[in-house]
């Protein structure tokens, strides 16, 4: 029998009004959706609208909430990289709770230019850490009390393991793309906050995610829409880099569980035990083409080694036993099913995908080999 799906409403209390940035991104938008449907929260969306932002996934679950769930989503476009901007925003989202998912997240824009990660990532996380610091001393009583600042990060910030072993809360940082040295950055900068100011905040660090709604830059979505295209596949260097792969909605249940119920100053690495090569997932995403389309198959005969990503992690891989066994948190979904369903829904997306990748001016093409 698979986990139990945690209750979203029993698990905020009285926590009514979430602030949340990058809820308009790929995990953020997860996030809103859940709370949305599975509880009676506010929910305000502060986001800069960038090229990987789309609400079309929320505004499909507003319109099924009674009275079109009026009232309970509140757009904040604004840049976190413009203190004014966030410091107003704050005022106005008068939060219970914060989860703070805006970043900028794809590795090869960062080797591309780095400039937006650290203005995006490193300054936008000092400036929203500044707004809530004023915030929370501005709350009375119990609602300081409850009051958590919930950073989302990456296990990126660990570094590249070798063969053996994986990443826990305890293993020292060794970010090495300027996309992980950004979270890495910011991950100090709130620390910092909880220690010096007594913010009381929760981080956690997870591993690679894939599912619905991802803008498709990343390795899941671009293989399969190649695929679907008949297109080369891109496998950069050997193929034999591993990530830890985990379904959306899973970290979305870790996420509440740890922004909820996590301790104060803690961290909590999430992780669902999906290790495998770069070539194995480009098979298996290839495999369930295969069954989709058998008229095209074998897919993977369009699978085309390339140059490898400069200063390539070679594997990634967590040890999720402290958000198991202190929250409870267990995965839902197996790396098979998972990824099935997101193949299925991607070739079922492809008109969202040309049109996100149409507003973004981005076709597909490989980011992240020459510098901007
Ligand atoms: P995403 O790129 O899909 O979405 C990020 C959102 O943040 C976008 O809507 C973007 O507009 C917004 N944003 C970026 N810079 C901003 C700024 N300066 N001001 C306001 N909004 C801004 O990313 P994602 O994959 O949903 O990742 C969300 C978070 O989770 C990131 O912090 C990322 O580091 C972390 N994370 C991602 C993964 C993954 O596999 N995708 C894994 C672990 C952790
Ligand atoms: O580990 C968590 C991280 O996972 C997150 O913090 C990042 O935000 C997220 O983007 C992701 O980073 P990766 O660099 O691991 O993801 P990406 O999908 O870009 O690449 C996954 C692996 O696939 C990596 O080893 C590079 C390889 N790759 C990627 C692309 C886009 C290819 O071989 N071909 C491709 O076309």
């Amino acid at each position: 029998m698979s986990p139990a799906t945690p209750n979203a409403s029993s698990l905020l209390g009285h926590r009514q009004r979430i602030l949340v940035t990058g809820g308009a991104g790929f995990i953020g938008g997860a996030v809103v959706r859940r709370l949305l449907s599975d509880s009676d929260a506010i929910v305000f969306n502060l986001d800069k609208m960038g090229y990987a932002s789309d609400l079309t996934s929320i505004e499909a679950v507003l319109s099924e909430l009674p009275n079109e769930g009026v009232g309970r989503h509140h757009l904040q476009r604004v840049d976190l990289s413009d203190a004014a901007a966030v410091e107003a925003a704050v005022r106005e989202a008068d939060p219970d709770l914060v989860m703070h998912l805006a970043a900028e997240s794809h590795v090869d824009r960062s080797i591309s230019g780095p400039g937006v990660f650290i203005e995006s990532n490193v300054t936008g996380t000092y400036n929203l850490l500044q707004a809530v610091r004023a915030h929370y001393e501005r709350l009375s009583g119990s609602r300081q009390e409850d009051f958590r600042l919930h950073h989302i990060s990456t296990d990126e910030v660990f570094g590249s393991l070798g063969a053996e072993g994986r990443f826990s809360e305890t293993t020292p940082y060794d970010p090495r793309s300027p996309y992980s040295a950004s979270k890495a950055a910011s991950d100090h900068l709130v620390q910092a906050w909880h220690h010096t100011y007594g913010l009381p905040v929760v981080l956690t660090n997870c591993s690679n995610n894939y599912g619905p709604w991802q803008f498709p830059e990343k390795l899941i979505p671009v293989v399969t829409l190649k695929a679907a295209a008949r297109e080369p596949i891109p496998l950069y260097g050997d193929g034999l880099n591993v990530r830890d792969w985990l379904y959306v909605e899973d970290h979305v249940d870790a996420l509440l569980l740890a922004a909820c119920q996590g301790e104060p100053g803690r961290s909590y690495c999430v992780g669902g035990h999906g290790e495998a090569t770069n070539k194995q997932v480009v098979n298996r995403i290839c495999a369930e083409l295969d069954q989709l389309n058998a008229n095209n198959a074998p897919h993977a005969d369009l699978i085309t080694p390339v140059t490898d990503r400069p200063g390539h992690d070679r594997r990634y891989a967590i040890d999720p036993s402290r958000i198991s066994s202190e929250l409870g948190w267990q995965p839902r979904h197996s790396v098979e099913e998972g990824l099935a369903a997101t193949v299925r829904w991607y070739i079922d997306h492809q008109d969202w995908c040309q049109q996100v990748r149409a507003r973004a001016s981005y076709s597909g093409e490989r980011l992240g080999l020459t510098p901007q």
